[in-house]
């Protein structure tokens, strides 16, 4: 059987200067010459982006049912409350996609039907609506779940 060459990454270092606000005081936590990962809170990074740089944003957000993230974050919000953190983060993400981006926002559908029609509002032309069936993984045993998640997809 033929050896499997090792991974190597490419040295350089992708930077990230083109795509941060001038007064950007944010570090990646990793950077590789593909990209950087950045380890903190949404909102502490995106206000940080520059408008109309980004390409694609896909978004996997808590879904509010309950689950663990860790003591600082509260995964069983009001509808409205929860409802306004994903419109801030949101609205920062559209800001920063170029004319002719995309944004993949994955959810259920309870929450997908009001996030998309507020995409659409902020000037996102629907394109999308894509189900994903999981009754195979069910997230949380012996709990209720939808028939589907979504992902729901504009243009900019
Ligand atoms: C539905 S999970 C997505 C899991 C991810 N797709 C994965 O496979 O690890 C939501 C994620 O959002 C993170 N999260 C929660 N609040 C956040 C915040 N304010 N800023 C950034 N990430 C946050 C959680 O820690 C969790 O990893």
């Amino acid at each position: 059987m033929a050896k499997q060459t090792a991974f190597k990454l490419d040295e350089s270092i992708f930077d990230i200067a083109p795509f941060m606000k001038e007064d950007s005081s944010i570090e990646p936590s990793f950077t590789t010459s593909l990209g950087a990962l950045f380890s903190a809170d949404c909102m502490a990074v995106l206000p940080q982006i520059r408008d109309e740089v980004v390409d694609t944003v896909f978004a996997d957000p808590p879904f509010n049912l309950g689950k663990e993230y860790g003591k600082s974050y509260d995964d069983l919000r009001s509808d409205d409350y929860y409802l306004q953190w994903c419109k801030d983060w949101i609205t920062e993400c559209v800001r920063t996609i170029k004319p002719g981006g995309a944004f993949f926002l994955y959810n259920l559908p309870k929450w997908n039907i009001l996030l998309g029609a507020y995409l659409t509002e902020l000037g996102m032309e629907f394109r999308h609506w894509i189900a994903i069936e999981i009754s195979a993984c069910l997230p949380i045993p012996g709990r209720l779940h939808p028939s589907h998640y979504s992902s729901t997809g504009g243009g900019g």
